[in-house]
């Protein structure tokens, strides 16, 4: 598999970091606009081979796509990352013209790939990258949900004093500090629903912390996190290759589920070798249902800063 990341800022050489060390993938090539800056961590990354026992060939190059040519997945990690204060809203204008211009460029030499969309406002990126690419709605993901969910399985373990590999559970709704849905309700201990362990105020700790994750990392680095959204679009890009079929809750085009229509959001998928295999619909409670479609609609509120 070839996959190209378009940004080598933080989160794209992240996202390279990360599928270079499952191993799994043959060719990675790292794109972005800063002279020498892809090719640079391209370079330090493939020192680390040796290392760290990967045998994918990672390369970098600067504004120029010829090198991605027939790449099956382009995840578009560029733009601009937030600032402490900010909402990933505020970055719609400036991210928008960059992530339009670099899936057309992509596009010239990648006829059908799988795209993951990781810049911010997520879901908005991942709408416009529906009207941009005329890809089918199965190729865009928009990887918010897999993170989100990451960062709530934290603060699960966290709370209940468990080891995090006997947590699940998800997050849905937008990537955003107000959108987003923990589902604290179908979390769970090894099987037992979290509110066997958590009181009413612990579980609305877990969720207020998840909700302000990216938040509270921007405030203490200055800048956006990266790695744990490398680490998580590094799982989708495992699942599309190996053809896993695993659930994370991605951003998507809903055309009738959760009954939303043409909106981009995050909900349950399946990820397989064809990108989104299908989307799960699964019932909601009373409170989630009102969580979620405020998010559809706060979401839908920005498209309108989107000229597409
Ligand atoms: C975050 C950014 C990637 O949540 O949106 O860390």
């Amino acid at each position: 598999m070839k996959v190209t990341v378009i940004g080598a800022g933080a989160v794209g050489a992240s996202c390279a970091e990360y599928i270079a060390m499952k191993n799994f993938c043959s060719e990675i090539v790292l794109v972005d606009i800063q002279e020498g800056l892809a090719e640079g961590k391209a370079m330090d990354l493939m020192q680390t081979a040796s290392l760290n026992h990967f045998d994918t060939i990672i390369s970098g190059c600067t504004n120029s796509y010829e090198p991605t040519k027939d790449s099956d997945v382009i995840i578009i990690a560029s733009g601009v990352p937030r600032k402490p204060g900010m909402t990933r809203e505020e970055l719609v204008g400036i991210n928008a013209t960059i992530v339009k211009d670099v899936i057309s460029s992509a596009l010239q030499y990648s006829k059908n790939p799988i795209l993951i969309v990781v810049s911010n406002p997520l879901d908005t990126m991942t709408f416009l990258a529906h009207k941009v690419s005329g890809l089918p709605n199965n190729r865009i993901i928009g990887m918010g949900g897999a993170l989100d969910s990451a960062r709530f399985k934290y603060r699960l373990a966290e709370s209940l004093k468990a080891p995090i590999s006997d947590i699940d559970g998800m997050v849905i709704g937008a990537h955003s500090d107000t959108g987003m849905v923990p589902l604290i309700s179908k979390a769970t201990r090894n099987g037992v629903p979290v509110s066997h362990f958590l009181t009413n105020e612990q579980q609305e700790y877990v969720i207020k912390e998840t909700k302000v994750g990216g938040a509270t990392l921007t405030k203490l680095l200055g800048t956006s996190a990266w790695y744990a959204p490398g680490a998580a679009v590094a799982s989708i890009v495992h699942a599309i290759a190996c053809d896993l079929k695993k659930i994370y809750p991605c951003s998507t085009l809903l055309e009738g589920e959760y009954n939303t229509f043409n909106v981009c959001v995050g909900v349950p998928v399946i990820i397989g070798k064809n990108g989104i295999e299908s989307i799960v619909d699964i019932p909601l409670t009373e409170d989630e249902k009102t969580a979620f479609d405020n998010a559809v609609l706060a979401v839908k509120d920005i498209y309108k800063d989107l000229k597409v």
